[in-house]
């Protein structure tokens, strides 16, 4: 697929998207974290901010970024001047991690490249705190867009799962492995591992730092 058939599939799916709430799973997260922990979060590969809008009404600082201008222009548009808000264009490898309570990654870390992962996982969960919360997808490796040309995924076996999070405190995990859909009503297999995280402490020697 070209890049104007890729971009004009994304401007359909924020169209279908366009009044979809926020995930429960960040509902979640959101209830799982610390009344200790700073009221920050982190949106990777925002979209159109649905889940933004909860974390900003849950009382939450929040960047978000997302690799393409049309749906960031949705958020600046839908919080406009917001002074709690920070958004980002920028790419998973590109942007800069800095300390954050609650990571949100909802179907968007698949689209970072297999052989960019390992550093980008590395400095996202370096970002979160002791007791701070990852909570999104990854793909698993029977989904139908890891053997197509029309995408350049990363994705991951069970087993991989539990080691990225190694350290961590599973506090929610799902998989899914079934025929399905796609937003716009593609037919595709779906594979896709959903977690929520607690990391751990250093000091309890889990977790590796820089
Ligand atoms: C399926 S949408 C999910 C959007 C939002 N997280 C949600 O759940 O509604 C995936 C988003 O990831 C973004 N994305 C894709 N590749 C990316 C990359 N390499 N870096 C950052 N964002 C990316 C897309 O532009 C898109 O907005």
């Amino acid at each position: 697929m070209d890049q104007e058939a890729t971009e004009a599939r994304w401007q359909k799916y924020y169209a279908q998207v366009s009044t979809q709430s926020h995930r429960k799973l960040t509902a979640m997260a959101v209830k799982a974290l610390s009344p200790a922990l700073q009221k920050t979060a982190l949106d990777c590969g925002c979209g159109i901010g649905s889940d933004i809008a909860y974390l900003l009404e849950q009382g939450f600082d929040v960047q978000g970024f997302d690799i393409r201008e049309e749906p960031l222009d949705v958020c600046r548009q839908r919080f406009s001047d917001c002074p709690w808000l920070t958004l980002t264009q920028a790419d998973f490898m590109e942007f800069g991690y800095s300390p954050v309570s609650l990571i949100v990654a909802n179907s968007s870390l698949f689209f970072c490249p297999q052989p960019a992962f390992p550093d980008v996982w590395q400095r996202m969960i370096d970002a979160l705190p002791a007791g701070g919360i990852f909570s999104g997808d990854l793909l698993g490796v029977n989904d139908s867009w890891v053997s197509s040309p029309d995408h350049d995924v990363s994705a991951f076996t069970a087993a991989d799962v539990d080691a990225l999070f190694t350290g961590f405190e599973i506090i929610y995990r799902h998989e899914r492995d079934e025929p399905g859909q796609t937003a716009l009503g593609r037919s595709k297999h779906w594979h896709m591992h959903t977690v929520i995280a607690r990391k751990g402490a250093a000091d309890q020697g889990l977790i590796r730092t820089r």
